[in-house]
């Protein structure tokens, strides 16, 4: 019931404390706006070490805003962002990062294969010709993804399952030490989603962090250790056996989840 809640937003339990050097993403106040209204609300939040992570919460809540913003690629108004205790800035070379599908220019006239090659341009160098051994990684990636026979394909060209395979082949590529997913099992069928969840866990076992915003709700506690929600503000966090449960997701989703769904969910979560 509400006492398994761990409230983190401001006046909760972490305002005031310093970042978390051991932390692969840890935020502190961070105020997002695009307007008068902000996204994000003094959030903050301490994703472990070597864990998977889901962030959840409804339409609109300011999942991707919280991506973006932490990964320095839009403007905050307030707070502090640490990644394993460096600015971003200085960090983001052990960032992969997946953005939400919907939000990329598929029109874009690249291939497959130079998209999986973008992952590695930080390693490259922009206007360094790609070596052979540089394709061969980058193909290894999309074989890892069951997309090997795609490389010379526009990316226009794929079924929304294939480009989100393409984005994850990218993120393979880039052999970081973060993995930040927006939404990475959105529109994939179930055989792609479980191929994706295979290879999230095998980063894991290697050490990895994996962070994703993820939106069923009935695989969370199969998929993840750690769960955040937020809606505008953080509403909890923490391991998915305590945190997970109907109240919280209540209190996060507000009335927008049905009681009968609630009830369903604590039968898979306990
Ligand atoms: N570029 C933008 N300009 C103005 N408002 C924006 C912009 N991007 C997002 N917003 C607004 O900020 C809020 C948070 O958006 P965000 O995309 O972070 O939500 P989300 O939690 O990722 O939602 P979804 O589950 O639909 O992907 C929403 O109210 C949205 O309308
Ligand atoms: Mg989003």
């Amino acid at each position: 019931m509400p006492s398994t809640l761990t409230l983190a937003a401001s006046g909760g339990a972490q305002t005031g404390a310093g970042p978390d050097p051991a932390s692969p993403l840890c935020l502190r106040g961070l105020t997002v706006s695009y307007g008068d209204k902000p996204a994000l609300f003094s959030v903050d939040a301490t994703f472990p070490a070597g864990a998977m992570s889901a962030i959840i919460g409804p339409n609109g809540a300011g999942k991707s805003t919280l991506l973006k913003a932490a990964l320095g690629l839009i403007p905050t108004v307030s707070g502090q962002v640490t990644v394993y205790g460096q600015p971003v800035a200085a960090a983001r070379d052990r960032i992969a990062y997946v953005p939400q599908r919907a939000s990329v220019d598929w029109d874009f006239p690249t291939t497959v294969i130079d998209v999986v090659l973008m992952g590695r341009y930080r390693k490259l160098g922009l206007f360094r010709r790609v070596s052979r051994a540089e394709r061969a990684l980058a193909l290894d990636a999309l074989a890892r993804v069951g997309m090997e026979g795609f490389a010379d394909r526009q990316i226009g060209q794929l079924s929304g399952g294939q480009q989100q395979r393409v984005f994850l082949a990218r993120a393979l590529a880039q052999d970081a030490d973060l993995y930040v997913l927006d939404e990475p099992f959105a529109g994939v069928d179930a055989a792609t989603e479980r191929a994706i969840i295979d290879l999230l866990k095998g980063l894991k076992a290697q050490g990895k962090s994996v962070i994703a915003v993820h939106h069923d709700l009935a695989t969370v506690a199969g998929y993840f250790d750690h769960v955040f929600l937020v809606n505008v503000r953080a509403m909890a966090e923490g391991p998915v056996e305590t945190t997970f449960t109907p109240a919280a997701l209540a209190q996060t989703y507000g009335g927008r989840l049905a009681a009968t769904h609630l009830d369903q969910l604590a039968l898979t979560v306990r």
